[in-house]
């Protein structure tokens, strides 16, 4: 029997938006995003940003959703069958690997949301004063034990919801999860927007300083950023395009969902920015942002501590819904492949994504000597992650789509109804993208 007439599917339309939201939407719109604005001068960095959405972002997403739906099977087997050429199937092994790797150090730095939510709910930070912060997360993250601990319960969290299925579990999770976030995120904005010293901030985020457009490196932090945000390459869209109905219709889908991912960062960056200037504190901190500086805020803001439960349980079930993405991704591939059940492929290849994040977790503490090209374990594998094999994948779908499939094929496959529509989203796949990412690919060799 055909297998794909036996594959689940989403329940509607909106339950497929909400849940590549929920996938787009994670540590990279509030940790990642704000650090990385922080450091290249926020306003220029945001218009550098959605430059890239629109250029490379949306016409990528809409090739991997047109892949994966076409298909209506895993990563693997959407590459292999999307052609008569079977060294495809490499194409999907990559994103296999993308989507492993990425979730092996993704469910630290979440283990570190979780911590911090839970931290906050019982009110175990509230004797750290002014300056203990840093020190405060640094014995966190180097104790070996509470590091494990945290990435362990991220995993199983993950693996609990994959492990219910498309339906039970990742479509019900989102349908409650993604309005409680943005409700949670609205509210954090409406009152980090009400402080006092709060307008500078506001400044950094949209008033641009035209110079830092000058600088390259500035257009080389955006489109690593779209590439995480977006979580394009990893086979995550793909796959969760596979679920969507021959019904859904994927262009306006992909403008939701690119459009909800910008927002989300954009409305997080109303939530930080503000607060950070406020308390006259320095946005360019690098990584430590969210748990070294935000908390120091938090400790100034009346009902700071209300605000901080509710930003890291924001933060938590953000990654998670993304965690649980990346999870599908391998998960849907062992499933077809070795015929194994849902239960025992989920909880087989998230017992090898915790052991997998184990290095990344005790790399601040006693693995803190092991320093790949002179970078802690996590953020080496975040570099190779994030800046190598995300832009590969999404390099690959431009080919595939842009170059492989004809014209018709990808019409087809995407249900493109308006011509000019179509024609732009070629182009930008056979001419643009490829380009930017190469060229986003060599500024890593440069020095
Ligand atoms: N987009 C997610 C985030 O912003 C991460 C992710 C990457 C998810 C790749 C799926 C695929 O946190």
């Amino acid at each position: 029997m055909d297998p794909s007439a036996t594959r689940e599917q989403w329940g509607s339309s909106t339950s497929f938006i909400l849940a590549t939201i929920g996938s787009a939407a994670g540590l990279g719109n509030i940790w990642r995003f704000s650090y990385v604005a922080g450091e290249n001068g926020g306003a220029a960095f945001l218009l550098a940003y959605v430059l890239c959405v629109l250029l490379l972002g949306v016409p990528l997403v809409l090739a991997e959703f047109s892949v994966g739906r076409c298909a209506r099977g895993d990563v693997v087997a959407a590459y292999a069958g999307g052609t008569s050429k079977s060294s495809w199937a490499a194409a999907g092994w990559l994103a296999v690997v993308a989507a492993f790797v990425l979730l092996s150090y993704y469910a630290v730095v979440a283990g570190w949301a979780y911590k911090y939510f839970v931290s906050y709910l019982f009110g175990t930070m509230s004797h750290l004063g002014r300056g203990d912060y840093g020190t405060y997360f640094g014995d966190f993250i180097a104790r070996s034990f509470d590091a494990v601990l945290w990435q362990f319960l991220v995993v199983a969290s993950t693996v609990g919801v994959v492990v219910a299925g498309v339906k039970r579990g990742i479509e019900a999770m989102n349908k409650v999860l993604m309005p409680m976030l943005a409700a949670i995120l609205l509210l954090l904005a409406g009152y980090s927007l009400s402080l006092k010293g709060g307008a500078a901030g506001l400044a950094f985020l949209f008033d641009p300083d035209w110079s830092a457009l000058m600088r390259p490196s500035v257009y080389l932090a955006a489109l690593g950023q779209a590439f995480f945000s977006l979580g394009i390459g990893a086979g995550a869209l793909l796959t969760y395009g596979s679920y969507a109905s021959l019904k859904t219709r994927l262009g306006p889908t992909v403008l939701v969902v690119a459009g909800g991912d910008t927002l989300f960062a954009i409305v997080a960056g109303i939530v930080i920015f503000p607060a950070v200037f406020a308390f006259g504190l320095d946005p360019a901190q690098g990584p430590t942002l969210a748990f070294v500086t935000l908390p120091e805020v938090f400790r100034l803001m009346p009902g700071g501590s209300l605000f901080a439960i509710a930003f890291f349980l924001l933060l938590s079930l953000a990654a998670l819904t993304s965690a649980v993405s990346l999870l599908e991704v391998p998960a849907a591939v062992l499933i077809r492949r070795l015929n194994w059940s849902r239960n025992k492929s989920t909880i087989i290849i998230g017992a090898a994504v915790f052991a997998a994040g184990i290095p990344s977790a005790l790399g601040f503490g006693v693995l803190s000597g092991v320093r790949p090209f002179d970078l802690g374990i996590l953020e080496a594998i975040d570099h190779f992650a994030s800046k190598l094999l995300l832009p590969a994948g999404g390099f690959l779908v431009a080919i595939f789509v842009g170059w492989v499939w004809t014209k018709e094929q990808a019409f087809d496959a995407a249900a493109v109804r308006t011509a000019w529509v179509g024609r732009t989203w070629r182009f930008l796949l056979r001419y643009v993208a490829p380009w930017l990412i190469l060229l986003t690919l060599a500024g890593l060799i440069l020095p």
